[in-house]
């Protein structure tokens, strides 16, 4: 029991839990997952997956991304940096739903399947019929060898590293990091981003990892706001943008391992029903760089402070406007609005694991979840 025990802090590099400790190793699994592939000296992103089967991407005239949970959640993201950046038409589905509906798949559509373990059934069957339907797929996974690798026709790996934590965090900010690189690389076959704003991207999507890293040390501000609202029943998360999907991202790392019902919403859809949830017992966090519609995010910030929610804004660094309407914020470095979810992302996964720490859950293995759901 005495070695069990050992082995396991051995394998926690000392962090408390394995999530908290992959919430750590961002900085450098991002990097791993860029190396050898962006040169942003050389104005050049190499991937093999993607070099081989360019035409196919280039002449898609969609990409479906496929997948479920937090691997969903980036696929959002990756729609939206994918449409921007390449002008390509994207939708994302739930593997689940796609599976059963009957869709229309085309041979010219490019399926992207996205999945941490590599093992998930409904991504897994979501992706054999589009094979069955003549579509290319793509897989996007952070197991080698999985299921789902070996059954697309290409893919690219990101290299987070074994994920133990059921809360996925380094899987989905690599999952991204992949998407990103994969949107670039076919923008500059397209030409549809100028070669100034390519290389910006580039340069941006390299130093990154130093800029999660700032974004880490948030942590005691991350604890500190989780004490006050470890027993709040409920939550909203709010994000516009790029930042929507990292708003339903929070949301579930909170549902998942505190426990807490919470909900991700587009920030400007509140006022369609939603903002009746609002009072004092109401937390809300609001995602608001100053990158990224900032003016209509403070006017949604205003409606819901005018009903006496409780706010707790995740804000660029040196924000005036809503450090005077938020409860609470938490500063992190600027971005580009196409890459801050990245770093947005960073804060809420504390915040999450600190709550859940707090309430007494299980971080690692929360109740009813599986690490891989590998049946229907
Ligand atoms: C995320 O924190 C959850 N563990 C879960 O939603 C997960 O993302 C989902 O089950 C998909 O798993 P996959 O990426 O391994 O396919």
């Amino acid at each position: 029991q005495e070695l069990q025990m050992n082995l396991e802090q051995i394998e926690k590099g000392g962090y408390d839990h394995f999530m908290l400790k992959e919430i750590y190793e961002q900085p450098s699994v991002i990097k791993d997952t860029y190396r050898g592939r962006l040169h942003a000296n050389e104005g050049l992103i190499q991937m093999a997956g993607v070099e081989d089967n360019l035409e196919k991407f280039l002449n898609a005239e969609r990409i479906i991304i496929v997948a479920c949970g937090t691997s969903w959640h980036a696929g959002l993201v990756a729609e939206y940096i994918f449409e921007e950046f390449t002008r390509i038409p994207v939708e994302v589905e739930y593997a689940s739903e796609f599976r059963y509906r009957n869709p229309i798949i085309n041979r010219n559509d490019v399926v992207i399947a996205i999945s941490q373990s590599g093992e998930t059934a409904d991504t897994m069957a979501a992706i054999k019929l589009a094979k069955e339907n003549g579509a290319f797929v793509f897989g996007v996974c952070n197991v080698v060898g999985s299921s789902i690798s070996r059954e697309t026709h290409a893919g690219a790996y990101t290299h987070a590293g074994p994920e133990i934590g059921v809360a996925s965090t380094k899987a989905f900010t690599t999952q991204i990091t992949v998407l990103t690189m994969i949107a670039l690389r076919l923008a500059k076959a397209k030409g549809t981003l100028s070669t100034s704003v390519f290389h910006a991207y580039l340069n941006e999507l390299e130093i990154i990892p130093e800029k999660v890293k700032e974004a880490l040390e948030t942590n005691e501000k991350a604890k500190e706001i989780a004490a006050v609202f470890k027993d709040a029943p409920n939550c909203l998360y709010l994000g516009r943008g790029y930042n929507f999907p990292v708003a339903l991202e929070g949301a579930l790392k909170l549902k998942e391992i505190s426990y807490i019902h919470a909900e991700g919403y587009p920030a400007a859809e509140m006022k369609h029903g939603p903002i009746a949830l609002i009072d004092e017992l109401m937390p809300v966090i609001v995602i608001a760089p100053k990158q990224g519609h900032y003016d209509k995010i403070v006017s949604n910030i205003q409606e819901i402070k005018s009903r006496s929610g409780k706010i707790i804004a995740v804000v660029t660094k040196g924000d005036t406007q809503v450090r005077e309407l938020a409860d609470y914020i938490i500063e992190i470095p600027e971005t580009s609005d196409a890459l801050s979810p990245l770093i947005t992302t960073i804060p809420l996964q504390l915040l999450s694991y600190h709550i859940a720490v707090m309430r007494g859950c299980n971080v690692d293995q929360p109740r009813n979840l599986a690490k891989s759901v590998t049946v229907e």
